[in-house]
C-alpha cells in the first residue's frame, strides 16, 4: 500500500505542477502582452501631451501678457462698486475707465468685449496686435494702446483670448 499511495501522491504533485507551469505560462503571456500594449500607450502619450503642452504653452505666454504686460484687462473688465475688477465678467467689455487729459478729443465711452469669441478674425487681431491698425485701416482710439507685438505673442494672445470662457477669470 505504501508504494502504491506515495506513487499517486506523486502523480498528484505531478499533475498539479503542470497546472502551476500552465498558469504560470499564461500568467506570462498575460504579462507580456500588457506589457507591449502598455508600451505602445506610453509612446502615444507624449505625442498627445507634446499637441496639448504646446498649445497650453501659447495660451500661457498670452495669460501672461493679457494679465501682467499690457494689462488689457484693467480697460476690457468692467469694474464692482467699489472699483475693483470684476473678475466674474473677465475681459467682457465695460465703460472706460480713464478720461481724456484734454477735453473735446474723441474719447470712446466703451471697451469692447475682447474675451472668448474675437470682435474680428485671426488675421485682423493678429494685425491690431503686431501693428495697432484695426479693422478700419486706422489705429483704435485712444486709451487703446497701438501694440506692436512680435507675431507670436500676438497668437499668444489671441489664443488666451480665445480661452476665455464667460464668468472664467485670470487666474483659472
Ligand atoms: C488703457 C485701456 C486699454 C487697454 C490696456 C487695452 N485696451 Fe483694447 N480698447 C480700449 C478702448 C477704449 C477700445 C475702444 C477703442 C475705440 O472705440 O476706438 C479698445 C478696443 C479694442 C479692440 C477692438 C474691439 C472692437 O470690437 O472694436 C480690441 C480687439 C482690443 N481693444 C484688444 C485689446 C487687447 C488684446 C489688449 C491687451 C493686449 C487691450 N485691448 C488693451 C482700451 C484698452
Amino acid at each position: 500500500m505504501q508504494p502504491h499511495i506515495v506513487f499517486e501522491g506523486w502523480r498528484v504533485t505531478f499533475a498539479f505542477r503542470r497546472v502551476i507551469a500552465g498558469l504560470s505560462i499564461a500568467a506570462f503571456l498575460l504579462l507580456i502582452t500588457t506589457a507591449s500594449n502598455l508600451a505602445i500607450a506610453q509612446e502615444r502619450k507624449p505625442a498627445a501631451t507634446a499637441t496639448n503642452s504646446a498649445g497650453n504653452a501659447t495660451s500661457a505666454r498670452g495669460k501672461y501678457i493679457v494679465t501682467e504686460v499690457a494689462k488689457c484687462g484693467n480697460c476690457h473688465t468692467p469694474r464692482t462698486q467699489n472699483g475693483q475688477l470684476d473678475y466674474s465678467r473677465w475681459l467682457a467689455g465695460g465703460p472706460v475707465p480713464y478720461l481724456p487729459a484734454q477735453p473735446g478729443q474723441d474719447w470712446p465711452l466703451l471697451c469692447p468685449r475682447i474675451g472668448g469669441l474675437p470682435p474680428a478674425n485671426d488675421a485682423q487681431m493678429i494685425t491690431l496686435l503686431t501693428t495697432g491698425i484695426w479693422t478700419t485701416g486706422k489705429p483704435l482710439r485712444s486709451p487703446m494702446p497701438e501694440f506692436h507685438m512680435t507675431r507670436a505673442d500676438a497668437e499668444a494672445v489671441l489664443a488666451y483670448l480665445k480661452s476665455i470662457t464667460s464668468g472664467r477669470g485670470p487666474t483659472q
